[in-house]
């Protein structure tokens, strides 16, 4: 092929791409306001396993919510479905990122319960499809990433607002390989898309009275999309003259997470996909790590709770897939527990988590037979649920 060839080849791939968006925008733009769990008649709550130790902790993770649900579970308020197929093996067979009929039963649900999935890359002994999770966050338009991160002894209390949708993961799998010398990939930004999640963030911090929202670009270099993404933290901001702001650039925010005297200014942050993927990941490691972080995947008509963590086929491989620590599926949970209106429920269960994890550590898992298993886990956060003094124990241990 010659260069006229390839820029040709490359102008037809890039039309289709600018297409995909347009249509894109359309349907954010149709879909203007969030489901009211209050006004339905049953919630369905998806469950999926997903891959390597994923099944395993997922497991613990429904017995928590099912034990915490079980009246409403008795009074048809609330039902679950348990999805299979979304499995790597399933995946590659299919070449699907999502097969159809998984894709279908997940849409049959409100709020989905989710084990970590394996992401292929080139090498890997599987095609190299789309990761499961981006495409569900796409699919199910799940444009908000909420990761938490708290360590009440340093003052850190911390709520990222990611953008889950667009940015270098919008095309993330859709670049061009122009030839052998040159490879390009796009990354995206929209007025609708910065608007709905810049927005979700103040308003969290509105609602929450935290005077404080940090909005974390490069507009610095990267002039068109994070610029976008910039000017449009300043449009959202004027909404909200009550709540305070700032802007920081990705490097120094990344450094500035380091500093012991300045990180606990910072409150409710939010920053554009990859950004908030790497920096969520930092901040999950001072609060043990990101086996220990839960993470919400929120849109106006679906929402996704799982673990930060991956799969650990290692684990698997090694039959020690029963010790895998359950913890940030079970924050997971939590968060899906709040999400749909049981906040009391929600907050006992971060408590529980809090006390079996953090402070009273009755017994440990180290990931080996030297330890708990996640069943036994899950059972003493059941336990400590239990306790009829459950916050005075949890204010006991601050
Ligand atoms: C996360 C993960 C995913 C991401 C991977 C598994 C595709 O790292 O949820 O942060 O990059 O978003
Ligand atoms: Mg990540």
């Amino acid at each position: 092929m010659n260069q006229k060839e390839m820029i040709e080849r490359a102008k037809t791939h890039l039309e289709k791409l600018l297409k995909d968006q347009f249509s894109r925008i359309e349907k954010m733009n149709e879909t203007k306001d969030f489901v009211d769990y209050k006004k339905l008649d049953k919630i369905v709550i998806g469950i999926v396993g997903g891959d390597g130790i994923g099944p395993f902790i997922t497991a613990e993770a429904q017995k928590i919510l099912e034990f915490l649900l079980q009246d409403e579970v008795k009074n048809g308020k609330v039902t679950f479905r348990v999805i299979e197929g979304l499995t790597i093996e399933n995946r590659a067979d299919q070449r699907k990122a999502i097969p159809d009929d998984v894709l279908e039963e997940l849409k049959q649900c409100h709020v989905i319960l989710k084990g970590p999935t394996t992401t292929p890359r080139a090498g890997d002994p599987w095609p190299n499809i789309e990761s499961a999770n981006v495409a569900m966050r796409k699919e199910l338009d799940l444009f908000a990433n909420v990761r938490p991160v708290k360590v009440p002894e340093q003052g850190i209390d911390w709520t990222f607002y990611r953008e889950n949708t667009e940015g270098a993961y919008a095309l993330g799998s859709d670049g061009i390989h122009v030839n052998d010398d040159l490879a390009l990939d796009f990354t995206v930004t929209t007025q609708e898309g910065s608007y709905r999640i810049i927005k979700a963030a103040f308003d969290y911090a509105s609602k929450n009275k935290i005077n404080k929202v940090t909005v974390v670009t490069k507009a610095n270099v990267v002039k068109a999309t994070d610029g976008k993404f910039l000017d449009v933290a300043r449009q959202v901001a004027e909404e909200y003259p009550d709540v305070e702001w700032d802007d920081w650039y990705i490097d120094i925010m990344t450094a500035k997470l380091v500093d012991e005297k300045r990180r606990t200014q910072f409150k409710v942050m939010v920053l554009p996909n990859l950004y908030g993927d790497i920096l969520t990941d930092e901040a999950a490691e001072f609060q043990g790590g990101v086996g220990t972080a839960g993470s919400a995947n929120i849109g106006k008509q679906y929402a996704m709770f799982e673990a930060i963590h991956g799969s650990a086929p290692r684990m698997v491989d090694e039959g020690r897939a029963q010790y895998a620590d359950p913890s940030s599926i079970i924050r997971g949970a939590s968060m899906l527990l709040d999400h749909i209106g049981y906040q009391e429920k929600a907050k006992n269960l971060q408590m529980a988590l809090d006390i079996c994890g953090q402070f009273e550590k009755k017994i440990a898992l180290t990931g080996r037979d030297d330890g708990a298993n996640g069943a036994e886990y899950a059972e003493y956060i059941m336990n400590t649920l239990s306790d009829p003094n459950l916050e005075e124990k949890w204010t006991s241990f601050l």
